[in-house]
């Protein structure tokens, strides 16, 4: 099962606020995350679908929180207080990919033993105080560029 890491950066780093806005809306960036998504489990953290408010559609939604209580009231969705738990789970149901999809907490833990990095570097800066991991060269390498309007899509494979 292929984990990637699916993640959109502004030119300082930042992905959000630690009060859980998001530093900016970009309907071209979610169309690509939403078409790249779409019928794969999405794995994110408490904070993160606090952010989102409720599920996202035609994906299965997998939360990572020491408090299984969202499963009260959305029963959709999954939880998990262990990433390597969200992960065997998604082995035993045969898929054949899953997207970490945030936030800063997540993205730290997954980048350790993810195969694949998605990113979309925005073409600007923002405001916020959530940032994401450092991208280590000798561990990742660029296998695609593609440019849009607001960003450029960058994926990266593992080589290390
Ligand atoms: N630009 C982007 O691509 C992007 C994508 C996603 C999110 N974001 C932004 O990122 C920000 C949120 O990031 P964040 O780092 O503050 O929070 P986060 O990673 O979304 O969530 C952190 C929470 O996840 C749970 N958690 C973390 N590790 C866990 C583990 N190993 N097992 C079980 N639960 C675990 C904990 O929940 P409990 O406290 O419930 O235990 C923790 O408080 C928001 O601003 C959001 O908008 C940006």
């Amino acid at each position: 099962m292929k984990k990637i890491i699916i993640s959109a950066i502004a030119k300082n780093n930042v992905i959000g606020k630690s009060s859980g806005e998001m530093s900016w809306h970009s309907k071209e960036e979610f169309s690509h995350f939403k078409s790249t998504t779409l019928g794969f489990p999405i794995i994110m953290g408490r904070k993160t679908f606090d952010s989102l408010g409720k599920p996202l559609k035609k994906r299965l939604n997998i939360v990572l929180t020491s408090n299984n209580k969202l499963i009260n009231d959305f029963p959709e969705i999954l939880t998990f207080d262990t990433l390597e738990k969200a992960y065997e789970f998604c082995i035993k149901e045969n898929y054949e990919k899953i997207f970490i999809i945030g936030g800063s907490q997540i993205y730290n833990q997954a980048i350790k033993n993810a195969d694949e990095l998605i990113i979309s570097y925005m073409k600007f800066s923002a405001e916020g105080d959530v940032f994401f991991p450092e991208i280590d060269h000798f561990v990742w390498e660029i296998k695609s560029i593609i440019n849009k309007k607001e960003f450029d899509i960058y994926t990266y494979t593992r080589i290390l």
